[in-house]
């Protein structure tokens, strides 16, 4: 955990953008897997570890703004889990490291919020994307299962997101320490990739490079040759000599911040002229587009950006055409690149997505296209100081999507269908680094980027 200190003081900020009412902030449960014993692994809510920081299944806790009151309420162990689990601290000792006093059983939830709307005060709550958590909603609150996201709070969730959007020192540091791992990951499969080898085998040393360094991935490892499906996690192909390695992966450090690259390698070490090519065009976008990511630029300027960088490198190779402004306004650049340059990152790697990614990546004064490619743009509001986001550009070629837009003749006056058949076999392309927005512009987080330009990657994989 970080000092008490930090979470005291963020409770202190939120309460200064509270009205009147109860705050609930409800922490996870265990999970069961097969039967009720044997759990997938913990994982704490992030809103709760933001404001609370403890890693315990089963507690939740309430901020009373009419009454002064903050509470954790959690059940402390009892001999048999002492058995099982060896000794535990009490919840008394656990509230300390977070610097709150009032601590009551669980049960005692149920009845301070029954009693509260008894007397007339409203209860905020976060958009809940648990089941035993909406369960627990609707016995206790009698909120209907299909109003759960409607009757969340709104004021509640965007004071918590103006918060967490905007990064501390010591998460910057977390991040950073994030994407260490995240860099050893990479290069651990840098190293290992040749042909015959199984996906399976790099993706389970890559997440064992992350075990043993206390972390677990911050999301399911996607490692695939066949990269033009966005997220893939099947693992099962043989590589071959001529095959190019997608691997998106990142780091969850032990106080539960994430890191998220990704990299596209070739299973023999060295880029065929053809890969190349669409490859020095993706790494154009990422670094072009980087430069440009600065308070006060509004990330949706930076997506279209990045995205007339892949359209005028794509209409060099000659597979776009005509005015490439106009074509990425219009959205036929989504045949290639059919989603976001990025998303923030933080205790989350999509950050604070259950509170709603509308809320999250925009505001009034930036609101989300709905155009197909850019509508899937989680993050476009104005960049500040302390923001974490990806840029991950991409150029993939699916051949479902290909053969929708050439029956109907889509785009035609952008697109080079005829060039295009000669790629349908070419799988996909991504880049992705993580960027922290300072008071000037802008860094990649980590220590060391990890090898990115044709030559970097051909080197290191050599040796
Ligand atoms: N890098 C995986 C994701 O953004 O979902």
């Amino acid at each position: 955990m970080f000092k008490p200190e930090v979470y005291k003081n963020r409770r202190e900020n939120l309460k200064k953008s509270l009205s009147t009412g109860v705050y609930l902030i409800m922490g996870n449960n265990e999970t069961p897997m097969n039967y009720p014993a044997n759990t997938f692994h913990f994982r704490q809510d992030s809103n709760f570890l933001y404001f609370y920081g403890l890693d315990i299944a089963g507690m939740s806790a309430i901020i009373d703004m009419d009454n002064g009151k903050e509470i954790i309420f959690a059940n402390d162990v009892d001999i048999d889990d002492i058995i099982w689990m060896g000794p535990q601290p009490s919840i008394k000792e656990l509230a300390q490291k977070c610097l709150i006093e009032e601590t009551q059983p669980f049960a005692k939830l149920e009845d301070y919020l029954k009693n509260a709307k008894k007397t007339g005060q409203k209860i905020h709550f976060l958009p809940p994307y648990k089941h035993d958590n909406m369960i627990y909603l609707n016995q206790v609150l009698g909120i209907p299962f299909a109003k759960m996201k409607e009757e969340s709070s709104l004021e509640f969730i965007l004071a918590v997101i103006a918060l967490r959007n905007v990064k501390e020192q010591v998460e910057i540091e977390e991040i950073d320490r994030a994407c260490n791992i995240g860099y050893l990951m990479h290069t651990t499969s840098m190293k290992m990739t040749k042909p015959g080898l199984y996906e399976r085998e790099i993706a389970g040393v890559m997440e064992g490079v992350s075990l043993s360094y206390g972390s677990v991935p911050s999301f399911p490892i996607i490692l695939t040759k066949n990269g033009q499906t966005l997220h893939n996690h099947y693992h099962g192909n043989l590589l071959k000599e001529g095959d190019l390695l997608l691997q998106d992966a990142g780091a969850q450090t032990p106080l539960f911040y994430a890191s998220d690259n990704t990299r596209t390698i070739p299973v023999s070490g060295k880029f065929t002229s053809k890969q190349k090519d669409v490859y020095q065009i993706v790494l154009n976008s990422i670094n072009g587009s980087i430069k440009l990511m600065k308070p006060g630029v509004k990330y949706f300027d930076v997506h279209i950006a990045a995205c007339e960088i892949l359209a005028a490198g794509l209409k060099d190779l000659g597979l776009m055409k005509g005015d490439i402004k106009e074509a990425v306004k219009l959205g036929a650049h989504a045949l290639f690149m059919p989603h976001g340059l990025g998303h923030m990152m933080g205790l989350d790697v999509h950050d604070m997505e259950d509170l709603g990614q509308i809320h999250v990546g925009y505001d009034k004064h930036t609101r989300p296209s709905d155009i197909f490619g850019t509508a899937f743009l989680r993050m476009g509001r104005e960049l500040k100081q302390g923001y974490v986001l990806t840029n991950e550009p991409g150029i993939y070629f699916i051949p479902e999507l290909i053969d929708i837009w050439k029956k109907e003749n889509k785009f035609a006056e952008f697109i080079n269908y005829d060039k295009l058949q000669g790629y349908r076999d070419f799988g996909g392309i991504r880049l992705e680094d993580d960027i922290l927005i300072t008071e000037t512009g802008s860094r990649i987080m980590g220590e060391k980027r990890i090898p990115i330009s044709v030559e970097e990657i051909e080197s290191f994989m050599r040796k």
